[in-house]
């Protein structure tokens, strides 16, 4: 409530910077796009928390305590879901956090204010999250869908719950034994809904690829996917994300 109230209701520019890292926008990618969606939205870099805390907004005055502490707790909780995606895939534990480099950690807070015509568009359209896995936080208010079996469908609020998401890189590194899921977020149009979503990654540096384990040529497990570093990924991304749905398709291993 105190962030509803102190922030979005002073949100005017389409992108406010506090710094390169932290900053206020809308939309997805207002240079980009045709049709904006219907979603103001904080962006914080979350680790290392240290880096990044004093361009932080400071008030409420709270507001850097309280998130640090949600930042750093959501964050051991991705370790602990690391080490058993690991595995599940038959790796050692720590082999998929060893695959991030330093490691990176993004929150964004979302507001979807009320929509007078919901049905002309999204509160985010359909897209896979670029990153490794996403940790959704959702107030009371229904909005995410997920495709599944060729529908969308409604992932009701379910209080004191997490939503958690894999993303293009975990989809990569399994070599397609997780999918990346494709999901949305629709709006309402006579209620405000907020979403606090951690973006776990791999540093910008990271070389991501298929795990080398899980490739066996002669059992004609190909490496399905091309290494490359994650700051490539993102920058093609940022490019053509919500356009295509699928950026990851563009980092296939050539089949040559
Ligand atoms: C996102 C996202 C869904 C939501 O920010 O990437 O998928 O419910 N958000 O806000
Ligand atoms: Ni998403």
């Amino acid at each position: 409530k105190l962030i509803k109230h102190t922030f979005f209701f002073s949100l005017s520019l389409s992108v406010h910077f506090f710094s390169v890292n932290q900053f206020f926008s809308t939309s997805f990618n207002v240079s980009k796009e045709k049709v904006s969606n219907w979603r103001d939205f904080l962006r914080l870099h979350c680790y290392p928390i240290e880096d990044f805390i004093h361009e932080w907004p400071s008030t409420p005055v709270s507001f850097r305590e309280v998130t640090a502490e949600y930042a750093t707790s959501v964050r051991a909780l991705v370790l602990t879901l690391l080490e058993a995606i690991s595995e599940s895939l038959g790796l050692v534990k720590d082999r998929v956090s060893n695959t991030l480099g330093k490691h990176g950690q993004h929150m964004a807070i979302n507001y979807y204010p009320p929509c007078p015509q919901p049905e002309l568009t999204y509160g985010l359209p359909g897209h896979k999250d670029a990153n490794l896995i996403t940790v959704l936080l959702q107030d009371e208010v229904s909005g995410l869908q997920v495709f599944k079996d060729g529908k969308w469908i409604a992932v009701n609020p379910v209080p004191n719950t997490f939503i958690v998401n894999l993303g293009d890189q975990m989809q990569v590194i399994s070599n397609d034994k997780y999918k990346s899921v494709l999901h949305r977020a629709v709006v309402n149009i006579d209620k405000e809904r907020i979403s606090i979503l951690t973006f776990y990654c791999p540093s910008e540096d990271a070389m991501i690829g298929p795990a080398q384990e899980l490739i066996n040529e002669e059992e004609d497990s190909h490496a399905i996917y091309r290494n490359f570093t994650y700051a490539e990924y993102f920058e093609k991304f940022w490019d053509t994300a919500f356009a295509t749905e699928s950026c990851i398709d563009s980092f296939k291993a050539s089949t040559a």
